[in-house]
């Protein structure tokens, strides 16, 4: 077990999750990006859904090349039944035992990090995600692949909430390309796996997740903020600070994303987030002002060489599908997630990323 994440929250995943998790018992399951912000949270659900209720065990075997897992990423712990491997998927994998369940997570999620690496972010979400495919097929297991809500781009009044219907209005060249362009081709090949091959396919596209067990050095802005707040710095709102976001906490994110993966219609994409509330980046300071009990000073400024401008004005996840299809519903509201998150952020972070 991670003394890194909430043992409460992982609790709180498995409990909710019911009697999908029996889905899994008896499985193998391989993880990709397995040591990254998601990846560790699945991790730790499985070890707490064999300890607890899986009458036979699930076996998860985690791949990460390490890139962007940062140093609680690299302390690998392996305990029965989850197993490490240091891999990139943009490399074919050779495996020949079991094989029932892909997720594939592995990405550079953070604008800090795709800014850095391009190219390995646009090959992760198109050669990786094929040669995923091309495993899964191999083993005929079912495979979900993690998308983005980025895929969407900047989305017009009319289509924000945002359903999985829409198409996006995304462009081909621009900071943010390598990501947003890349995630729409894996979901291409997705398409493309299901439609010929008959292969069992979800795509997730989750909208700002976050939660404790994010990197201080991730540079996403729930991690920014709380960095500075722990380092007693004024916070640092890029752009004009009215662009819209809405947050989604790990609890319930995860919860959607094994049921997707468990038991979503093959061939399906599902939005997973919290819809409520829409706010902007100023409403966030406010809202981190009432969870942490202080008044916080933010300054406005143009986005830094190191962030990609040319942000989405507007987020927000149209989520009816994935209630209807497999009775997904957050339950955690902004202020208790922000609370649990920036009370875990006080102990962990350094205040100095
Ligand atoms: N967290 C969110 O809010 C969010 C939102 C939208 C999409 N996603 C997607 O979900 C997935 C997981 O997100 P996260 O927040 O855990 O990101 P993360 O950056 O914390 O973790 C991703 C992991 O993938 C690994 N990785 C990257 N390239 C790899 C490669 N070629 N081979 C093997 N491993 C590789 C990294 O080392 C890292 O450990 C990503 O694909 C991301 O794009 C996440």
């Amino acid at each position: 077990m991670s003394e890194f994440l909430l043992q409460s929250d992982i609790e709180e995943i498995a409990t909710a999750l019911g009697d999908k998790a029996q889905a899994f018992a008896g499985k193998t399951v391989m993880l990709t990006g397995g040591r990254g912000f998601l990846g560790r949270y699945f991790t730790e659900v499985f070890v707490r859904l064999n300890a607890t209720v899986l009458d036979k065990p699930c076996k998860v075997i985690c791949l990460d090349n390490l890139i962007t897992a940062g140093d609680e990423g690299a302390k690998i712990t392996e305990v029965e039944n989850i197993t490490f491997r240091e891999h990139d998927v943009i490399q074919p994998l050779d495996w020949e035992d079991d094989l029932d369940f892909i997720i594939h997570a592995a990405g550079i999620a953070s604008p800090y990090y795709y800014r850095k690496y391009p190219l390995e972010t646009l090959e992760v979400a198109i050669t990786g995600t094929r040669n995923m495919l091309e495993l899964a097929q191999r083993h005929n297991a079912r495979i979900s692949f993690f998308s983005s809500s980025e895929i969407y781009g900047d989305p017009d009044a009319a289509h924000v909430p945002t359903s999985e219907s829409f198409r996006g209005n995304v462009a081909a060249q621009g900071p943010r390309a390598c990501y947003d362009e890349s995630k729409r081709v894996g979901e291409t090949l997705c398409y493309i796996f299901h439609e010929n091959h008959g292969l069992a396919t979800n795509t997730i596209r989750p909208f700002n997740v976050f939660g404790p067990g994010m990197q201080e050095t991730d540079y996403r802005v729930m991690p920014n903020f709380a960095n500075r707040i722990k380092g007693g710095r004024p916070l640092n709102v890029y752009g004009s600070g009215n662009q819209t976001r809405t947050f989604c906490y790990i609890t319930d994110a995860m919860n959607g994303f094994l049921r997707v993966i468990a038991a979503g219609v093959p061939g399906e994409a599902y939005n997973i987030g919290n819809p409520k509330p829409e706010i902007t980046m100023l409403d966030l300071v406010q809202g981190m002002e009432k969870a942490s009990g202080g008044k916080l000073d933010y300054n406005v400024i143009e986005y830094p060489d190191s962030y990609p401008a040319d942000e989405p004005l507007r987020r927000c996840p149209d989520i009816t599908k994935a209630r209807r299809q497999i009775g997904y519903e957050p339950s955690v509201d902004l202020n208790d997630g922000l609370k649990r998150f920036l009370g875990w952020a006080d102990t962990v972070y350094t205040g100095e990323a």
